[in-house]
This record gives C-alpha cells, structure tokens and sequence, in this order.
C-alpha cells in the first residue's frame, strides 16, 4: 500500500484505501455540491454501501493503487484517481478527484493533484495524463493550471448532467521524457 507525504503539509496525505475508511468515505461524498461536478457513477446519495463497495473495489489487488484516498489525520477526506486508458490509448489516463467541503480553497486538491502526477508518472509508463472539467468548474480548472496542466481543448456540448448539456474544458500535462517515446 503506498503513502506519500504531501511535501509542503505533512498531516496530508495521499494512500491507497484501507478497510475501515467507509464511514469517513461516505460521510465527505454524500454531497450534492461534489457529486454535481462528477460522472453519474459517482452516486447521490452516498451510502456506507457505495463507500464499502468502493472500498473492497479499491483493496482487492496487490497492484499499485490508481485510486487514492487524500487523508487528513488518517481519516478519508476526499479522493483522487486515474482511469488508466487501452488499445491505442494505453499511454494515457484520465484524471479524477474530490474534496469533501469543508475542506475546500485550502490548496490540498492541487498539493494532491501535484503529487498524483509525479505517482502516476513514477509508477505507469503513460506519457499523457488528461481531466475533462464541466465548464461551470472553475476551481478545478484552477486546481489544474496550478498542478503544471494547460487547457488543450473545449469540446463543445460534450457533456450532459441533471438534464442540461455542457462544454468540457480539457486539461493535458505530458511525461518529459526527453526522448523516443517507443522506448515507453
Ligand atoms: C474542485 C475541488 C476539487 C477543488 O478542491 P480545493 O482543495 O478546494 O482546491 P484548491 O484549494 O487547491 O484550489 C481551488 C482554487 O479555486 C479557487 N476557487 C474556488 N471556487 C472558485 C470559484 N467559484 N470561482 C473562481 N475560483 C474559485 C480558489 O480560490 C483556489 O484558487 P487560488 O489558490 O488561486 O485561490 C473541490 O471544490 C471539489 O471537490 N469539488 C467537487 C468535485 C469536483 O469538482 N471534482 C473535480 C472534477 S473535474
């Protein structure tokens, strides 16, 4: 299981789910203010059984974890992940987080997402790491320019919620590898 000191604020932390996280899983997640920003796989409400399946979802594999839980004094206060890619775009993922809100403008998510990046890149050989934002978010899109990202394209009305269609802003940041990158 790994856990990484975020540098500039040792009580944070990003690690891999453990069992016993559920309570404070589903205690930060059950927020329509975080869920409205989310896929619709990210339920509303978010019972213990969400947290729970997520949580068995996220401990069964001895791999190294794409799915992070962001700790404050060891209790689950948000989450963030990549949804690694296949086929053709195996060398990329996309991106994902949350914080619960009383944690928020605080700058944990971009110490988060800055360590994420360096997690990811350390650790899969991808050469490309993406998040596709709603375009009412603009402290996520803040989050990513502050973490190293740039916005690389507006897919216009690509995005659907609630019943309404949005434009997805979406962010890029490359692995500098200084070289062939067939020899990823
Ligand atoms: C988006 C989210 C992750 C941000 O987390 P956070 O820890 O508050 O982010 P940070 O504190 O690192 O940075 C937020 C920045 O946005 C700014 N901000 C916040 N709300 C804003 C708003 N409505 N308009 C403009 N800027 C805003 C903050 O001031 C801060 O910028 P600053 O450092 O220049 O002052 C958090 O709000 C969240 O979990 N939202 C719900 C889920 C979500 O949106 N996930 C991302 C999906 S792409």
């Amino acid at each position: 299981m790994s856990t990484l000191n975020l540098s500039e604020s040792p009580k944070f932390t990003i690690r891999g789910f453990k069992k016993g996280d559920e309570a404070s899983l589903q205690k930060y997640a059950d927020n329509q203010k975080v869920s409205v920003n989310l896929r619709n796989s990210f339920p509303y409400p978010f019972t213990l059984e969400h947290a729970a399946s997520w949580i068995e979802m996220n401990t069964k594999s001895y791999q190294k974890p794409t799915n992070m839980a962001i700790t404050l004094n060891n209790e689950v206060i948000g989450s963030i992940g990549i949804t690694l890619q296949t086929d053709i775009f195996k060398k990329s993922a996309e991106l994902g987080y949350w914080l619960g809100e009383p944690f928020w403008n605080q700058g944990i998510t971009t110490k988060a997402v800055r360590e994420m990046i360096k997690y990811v890149f350390d650790n899969f050989k991808l050469v490309r790491i993406y998040a596709g934002v709603f375009e009412y978010n603009i402290a996520s899109m803040k989050v990513l320019e502050k973490a190293g990202f740039h916005k690389e394209a507006v897919h216009r009305n690509a995005m659907f919620k609630k019943g309404k269609v949005f434009d997805e802003h979406l962010f890029v940041i490359f692995k500098s590898n200084g070289g062939s990158i067939t020899s990823l």
